[in-house]
């Protein structure tokens, strides 16, 4: 008898449990039920603190009819556990006003795009609590934030890609918040003001998944690079957008070459290059994108550039040559001919007259200035250099 009701005790105790397992549950069961509450509720601040001029946000509110937040414009869940994974604020439409620190409650959010819209000068929430560890792409760029943003930024550790360009974050110049960011493979930064352009070219060393990088007009009037930590040849660099910079590339060269292993797209305009670094760069074969316009080249350009098999586009605009044009076509040709679809001459001064260009096979374009080629210039800044 009294093990009999001992034994019903724990049908009961078993059942309870059962059931509180599936009242624990039942939160993270929402095929049905759309968003979390207590997420729509965040997102609802984040709402409140924006101002949306062109009423892009309409999808977003209290009303019945819009109860389920991963329906949101912008929005995406993850459709096994019904967290917000994905936050999009970006539109052919800018928002204003301020990020509300109510996103920190988003702890699952893998990819944040707030890109073009206009911020004010505010801060980015701070965060030290490890709301965004899962976070793996982000993209705050052309937002007009200030303030700071590297402690957020540190710990990171699942971040791939990163585009913080154009903003005024004032604690960037400091490089060390990138090393927690273990996961990078792809950082854009282009347009913040950062010193010391050494201390930069070496995080590429303690980065061994960057794939991408892209300091385009970071160092304008920074010395030049004194020391840069020798590279691990290993680098899996693929893209590197140095332009813009007034560096002086011979000092950086050394650096260079020993990246150069699989780099395809390079861009150095608008810095100082010298004759003798040319050599050296057609000897990076596998390049496929090669910007060296306002260089202040002035030639020879020499016959190993003939061997890069993969090379689509090559700008020399802006620069100083002044060597036959028969002759530089004639140092180009070899792999490049059957390749090269995009080749920018215009602002140099090269004499003789225009040679046959019928096998470069692959050529696109127009000839629009005399002794110059201009191809479609929108075809240059297909770049993929992309956080
Ligand atoms: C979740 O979404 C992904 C991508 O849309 C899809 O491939 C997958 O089948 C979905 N899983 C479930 C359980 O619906
Ligand atoms: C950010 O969002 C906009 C609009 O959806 C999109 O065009 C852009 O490519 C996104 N940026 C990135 C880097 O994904
Ligand atoms: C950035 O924000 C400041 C402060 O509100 C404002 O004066 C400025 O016009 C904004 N800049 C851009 C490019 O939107
Ligand atoms: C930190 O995160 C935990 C959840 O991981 C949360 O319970 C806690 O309230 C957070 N603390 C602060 C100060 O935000
Ligand atoms: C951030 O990283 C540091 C050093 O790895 C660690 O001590 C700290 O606990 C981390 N903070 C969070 C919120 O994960
Ligand atoms: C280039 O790589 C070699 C071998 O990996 C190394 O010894 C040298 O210091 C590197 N040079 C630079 C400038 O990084
Ligand atoms: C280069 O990186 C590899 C793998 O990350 C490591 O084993 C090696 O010690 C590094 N070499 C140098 C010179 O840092
Ligand atoms: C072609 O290459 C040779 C050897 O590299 C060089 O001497 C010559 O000046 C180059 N011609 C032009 C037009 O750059
Ligand atoms: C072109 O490549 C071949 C094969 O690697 C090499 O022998 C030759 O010296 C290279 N030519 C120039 C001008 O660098």
């Amino acid at each position: 008898m009294v093990i009999a009701r001992k034994r019903s005790l724990q049908h009961v105790y078993v059942l309870a449990t059962v059931l509180l397992f599936l009242v624990h549950i039942k939160p993270s069961l929402h095929f049905n039920h759309g968003c979390i509450e207590r997420e729509k509720q965040a997102l609802l601040r984040m709402k409140d603190d924006l101002i949306d001029d062109y009423d892009v946000l309409s999808s977003w509110g209290r009303e019945e009819d819009k109860r389920d937040c991963c329906k949101w414009r912008g929005i995406a869940c993850s459709n096994i556990t019904g967290h917000v994974i994905e936050i999009d604020l970006t539109y052919e439409k800018p928002l204003r006003g301020k990020i509300s620190h109510s996103l920190l409650e988003l702890r699952h959010l893998t990819y944040l795009n707030l890109s073009g819209n206009d911020y004010a000068g505010t801060q980015f929430p701070a965060d030290n609590n490890g709301s965004f560890s899962k976070l793996r792409y982000l993209y705050l760029n052309s937002a007009n934030f200030s303030g700071t943003i590297s402690s957020l930024l540190a710990n990171l550790s699942s971040l791939q890609s990163l585009d913080l360009s154009h903003n005024n974050f004032h604690d960037l110049p400091n490089t060390d918040w990138l090393f927690g960011l273990s996961s990078l493979s792809h950082l854009r930064l282009d347009g913040n003001h950062l010193v010391r352009s050494s201390d930069w070219l070496s995080i590429v060393n303690k980065l061994p998944h960057l794939e991408t990088l892209s300091l385009f007009s970071c160092f304008s009037g920074d010395v030049i690079p004194l020391t840069i930590s020798p590279i691990n040849s290993s680098s899996s660099l693929t893209a590197l957008d140095l332009s813009d910079n007034n560096l002086v590339i011979p000092s950086v060269y050394p650096w260079l070459s020993n990246i150069s292993r699989y780099i395809e797209e390079l861009a150095l305009s608008s810095n100082l290059l010298q004759s003798s670094t040319l050599a050296e760069i057609g000897n990076m074969i596998s390049l496929q994108w090669l910007d060296l316009s306002n260089t202040r080249i002035a030639g020879p350009i020499p016959k190993s550039f003939g061997n890069m098999s993969d090379l689509h586009l090559l700008d020399l605009s802006d620069n100083h040559l002044s060597v036959p044009f028969p002759d530089l076509i004639q140092n180009l040709s070899g792999c490049t001919e059957k390749s090269l679809e995009v080749f920018i001459l215009i602002g140099n001064q090269l004499t003789g007259s225009l040679p046959d260009l019928t096998r470069f096979s692959s050529l696109k374009g127009t000839i629009s200035h005399k002794q110059s080629l201009e191809w479609d210039h929108r075809e240059k800044h297909r770049m993929s250099i992309q956080a």
